[in-house]
């Protein structure tokens, strides 16, 4: 019994019960992949990256951005070749085997549950603030863990709850809501370039970067310089990785996943760079990088207040996307790991509506508590650890099967994948040595605790379920 043995690329998907229902097609994915990706990185974290970086955040954004497409373009070439929901987990385990399946799964539980918690504490400060320009004030033990001196964060937990009740509704009917929030979304990040790029003055770029270009330990470990920014910055890219996860909802996989992953990246690395530039040209940074709505801030030092809070609004009605997205990812997941044995079989069931009511509604409640409890900073480092080591196997899964598996169907190849697949792989490690220590510990302790399960509980669980003895 191997720990690398790998599930047959063409094991038979499950008929009947166990089959999700085919309602999208690409533009569905683009729209996912940019309801994914724009969010609290660009609306929130901008501020933390021009913090670390100074006006060269510009180049942070510019180097996450440029790893991730290399990231993106492995993306799609394994999600075309093997077009089922479980995203980089399934990929290695069809191509690196049981084990690093395992660890890619328990890391993409960081990735995805995270982001899902981040952005419901990130949206419950924005909703909290738009209460307030209606005159209504939470208190704080209501509007924040007790990290932050509050009991509970009520909003937090109640988006988490909406988003999960309209994914149990239906794939399609969240499909369409995300596609109207997804325009909402761009609007609004339109409206804000609209009033501060002619604002730009070059002066604000002066000094260009004051903490160099590498990525130096201050006190408290936090780490400053380009570099430094990038590791956290990279929380703004992803969210393409999401869409892989739609693989069995999709009318075309082989051709639409690779153009829903491609298009809403380089859309969404046009978008960034844009609203960027538009923000550090504005002010000088240090008037904004403390803010925790830094780009109402920026319109507002602009002399903009009325359209400062219309963008605030905005972004809070918008931001549930990420929720969607991540949530609906996460589901997928559980629900592919439970079918290969590794959690469950009773999750794994599909409601009437085509949908995976159950898992949906576990995941939820896991990722409330997360949100309800624990504050954001490290935890959104921790999505980055998770996500960065997705990365690294998908890129990995692209070289591997290359070589052992070269007649594979690929609708959709990696251009020049020997020299895409390992800048991928370096700039994700380069990447994950750039975040700060206390997040490089716990994910290896989460990796741990994870080897853990799997050799107590899950291995021989998985065993049974390649042998068709479990049940879907
Ligand atoms: N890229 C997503 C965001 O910025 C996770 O919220």
């Amino acid at each position: 019994m191997s720990l690398f043995r790998r599930k047959p690329i063409d094991a038979p998907r499950p008929h009947g019960a166990g089959e999700l229902a085919r309602t999208l097609s690409w533009p569905h994915l683009v729209a996912l992949g940019i309801g994914a990706i724009v969010g609290t990185g660009i609306l929130t974290l901008i501020g933390v990256g021009a913090d670390r970086a100074g006006p060269a955040v510009l180049v942070s954004f510019a180097i996450a951005g440029a790893i991730c497409a290399c990231a993106a373009l492995c993306y799609a070439e394994m999600a075309s070749a093997i077009p089922a929901a479980g995203s980089a987990y399934t990929y290695s385990y069809a191509v690196l085997g049981e084990v690093i399946a395992w660890v890619v799964g328990w890391s993409l539980i960081l990735e995805y549950s995270l982001v899902v918690s981040t952005v419901a504490v990130g949206w419950s400060g924005y909703a909290v603030g738009a209460l307030k320009w209606f005159g209504i004030v939470l208190p704080t033990q209501i509007t924040a863990g007790p990290a932050l001196g509050g009991v509970v964060n009520v909003p937090a937990v109640l988006i988490i709850g909406l988003v999960a009740a309209l994914l149990m509704l239906g794939t399609r009917e969240s499909a369409r809501v995300n596609f109207a929030l997804v325009v909402l979304k761009l609007i609004t990040l339109a409206l804000f370039v609209a009033v501060a790029l002619p604002a730009f003055k070059g002066a604000n770029l002066h000094p260009f970067a004051p903490y160099g270009f590498g990525s130096q330990t201050a006190a408290g470990g936090v780490k400053y310089g380009v570099m430094g920014a990038a590791a956290i910055i990279f929380f703004a890219f992803y969210g393409f990785d999401a869409i892989s996860t739609a693989a069995e909802e999709t009318k075309r996989p082989e051709r639409d996943l690779a153009i829903g992953i491609i298009g809403s990246m380089v859309a969404c690395t046009a978008i960034y760079l844009v609203v960027a530039a538009a923000a550090v040209g504005a002010l000088p940074f240090t008037r904004f990088s403390d803010s925790t709505e830094p780009l109402a801030l920026i319109l507002r030092e602009l002399g903009q207040g009325g359209i400062a809070t219309i963008v605030g609004i905005a972004a809070a009605v918008a931001l549930p996307t990420v929720l969607l997205a991540f949530l609906y990812g996460q589901s997928r997941i559980f629900l592919v790991m439970a079918r290969d044995g590794f959690l469950p079989a009773g999750l794994a069931r599909v409601s009437a509506r085509g949908t995976p009511a159950r898992i949906t509604a576990l995941t939820a409640v896991l990722v409330a508590i997360v949100a309800g409890l624990v504050p954001l900073d490290v935890i959104a480092s921790l999505a980055n650890a998770g996500t960065l080591c997705a990365f690294v196997a998908v890129a990995v899964c692209v070289l591997v099967s290359r070589r052992r598996d070269p007649g594979l169907h690929r609708p959709f190849r990696t251009p020049a994948a020997w020299i895409v697949a390992p800048l991928a792989i370096l700039g994700c490690l380069y990447l994950f040595t750039s975040l700060q220590a206390v997040t490089q510990i716990a994910f290896i302790a989460w990796n741990a605790l994870g080897l853990l399960v799997y050799f107590i509980y899950a291995r021989g669980r998985a065993s049974a379920a390649l042998q068709g003895r479990s049940r879907f």
